[in-house]
């Protein structure tokens, strides 16, 4: 009626049947359109809570199920494809940039309704692929009820960046790399994600993640093990990835030890002032997820025993780059030993990947200054993306949305791979949950926690150039 409103208490707003079930359940109902024009829902609750935190606290278990009449929209969906298709054979890739909780029904509808008669159909996803090996296999056997392994695009954007995409081919088509490419050469590798920004506004989404799933489950993961893998037997998308899942499958179980977590804190410089975590409306107060991580990974293989792959990523830091350092072991015997000092470190080899910004591949040799008499210097065999190819780098979308309209799998995720990577964090994130530790703050806009430089002292590894010239 005109001029009616409806008011809908929930007494008990803050306990936990209101917000797994009844805020839920309300929300539905107004998502279908079932709820008057006018309506205005009240929490009453001994808790004292603020309009927001309420707010906060409910918004992780409101979930929009997809349109009932979805089938029918993807039928009508189906026929104005059709048109446009005239008759022709025709593809159809549907990309799916929607939340999680609604790719299995839009998988459903799309294939039940909109699969192309004539030629492929092929749908795009991006993570997050689950919480854990449970729910991702969850997701799995859902998607497979409507779509086959070969029409499911699991997106890592990580891998259609430039620099990645090159790993391989500076691995395996340069003689230099590839003999060096192993315990006998290597010393430790490190896989470094940093960003200059906190999560701004996407707290809501990141609180449910933290930082382990959302870079190093994933992103970090993935181009570890490009990095490791051995030679495929061709540039097959299988070839390649069932090496790769090799390595996944060979990684030895992530201890919580070799973990240390941390979350960014609000700070003042200047006149500027620096939110922290918490800070954000759409994280809950005392929330433990971690923004920064940092791992010591090992691989149970022939290759690799014994090496430290070591992983950090962190939001709120000082600088945004991400990139692949290979630290290299000491010459043996070196000649001139006397000329470095007492810190051998600084005179081994390393070996960069600059993924971003500014891509780049450099490495750090040392050099005699020119003059008489013998001083020694670092030097770096630089290659420079934007001196050597002053054209755009297309970003790893394009590539990656390319690939998929060419069938080719390459650099998508399969679904043993996507097991493979749960399979080596569940464990260790349900520790981390259950036992509540708490993030080590840092500053926002710092280089992190010191506990990530303990824990890299503890494999003897220095974080960054050994040199200290570019860390
Ligand atoms: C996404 C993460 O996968 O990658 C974000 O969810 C992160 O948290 C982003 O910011 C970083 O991507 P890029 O390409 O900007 O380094």
């Amino acid at each position: 009626k005109v001029g009616s409103t409806l008011s809908i208490t929930v007494v008990g707003a803050s306990g936990d049947l209101a917000k797994k079930k009844i805020f839920p359940a309300l929300f539905a109902l107004y998502y279908e359109d079932c709820l008057p024009e006018d309506f205005t829902v009240f929490g009453y609750a001994r808790t004292k809570l603020t309009d927001e935190e309420l707010r906060n606290m409910i918004s992780k278990t409101l979930t929009c199920r997809i349109d009932k009449n979805s089938e029918e929209h993807f039928a009508v969906l189906d026929s104005r494809l059709k048109e446009k298709e005239a008759g022709k054979l025709s593809n159809r890739l549907f990309y799916l940039s929607i939340p999680p909780n609604i790719f299995v029904d839009v998988a459903k509808c799309a294939s039940l309704r909109a699969s192309s008669a004539t030629g492929w159909t092929r749908v795009i996803v991006e993570k997050p692929f689950g919480r854990d090996s449970e729910s991702s296999g969850e997701l799995t056997r859902s998607l497979k009820q409507y779509l086959r392994e070969d029409q499911i695009f699991r997106i890592d954007h990580y891998l259609g960046k430039e620099l990645v995409e090159n790993l391989s081919v500076l691995r395996f088509s340069n003689l230099v790399f590839e003999p060096l490419w192993s315990r006998n050469y290597i010393r430790n590798v490190q896989f470094i994600f940093s960003e200059d920004f906190g999560t701004e506004g996407r707290g809501g989404y990141f609180d449910n993640y933290g930082i382990i799933r959302d870079i190093m489950q994933n992103h970090l993961l993935q181009i570890l093990a490009l990095f490791a893998m051995e030679t495929p037997v061709s540039l097959d998308a299988e070839d390649i990835r069932n090496e790769k899942v090799k390595v996944l499958r060979s990684m030895q179980p992530l201890l919580l030890e070799n973990v240390i977590v941390g979350q960014y804190k609000g700070h003042n410089k200047g006149s500027k002032s620096y939110p922290a975590y918490t800070d954000d409306p759409t994280v809950p107060k005392g929330s433990l997820t971690p923004t920064f991580a940092a791992a010591a990974l090992f691989l149970n293989n022939a290759r690799w025993d014994g090496v430290p792959f070591l992983m950090k990523a962190g939001k709120a830091l000082h600088t945004k780059r991400a990139e692949i350092r290979v630290q290299f072991r000491h010459v043996p015997g070196n000649l001139y030993k006397r000329n470095f000092g007492t810190d051998l470190d600084k005179a081994t080899n390393e070996l960069v990947l600059r993924l971003q910004p500014d891509e780049a591949i450099y490495l750090k040799i040392n050099n005699k200054v020119p003059g008489l008499g013998m001083r020694l210097d670092r030097s770096d065999l630089n290659l420079l993306y934007r001196s050597r190819y002053p054209t755009e780098i297309p970003d790893a979308y394009e590539r990656l949305v390319l690939d998929a309209i060419e069938g080719e799998r390459r650099l998508f995720i399969r679904s043993d791979e996507l097991d493979a990577a749960w399979a080596l964090f569940t464990p260790l994130l349900k520790e981390l949950e259950e036992k509540k530790i708490v993030p080590e703050l840092y500053p926002y806009g710092s280089r992190g926690p010191v506990g990530a430089h303990y824990l890299a002292a503890k494999y003897n590894v220095r974080w960054g150039d050994l040199s200290g010239e570019d860390s």
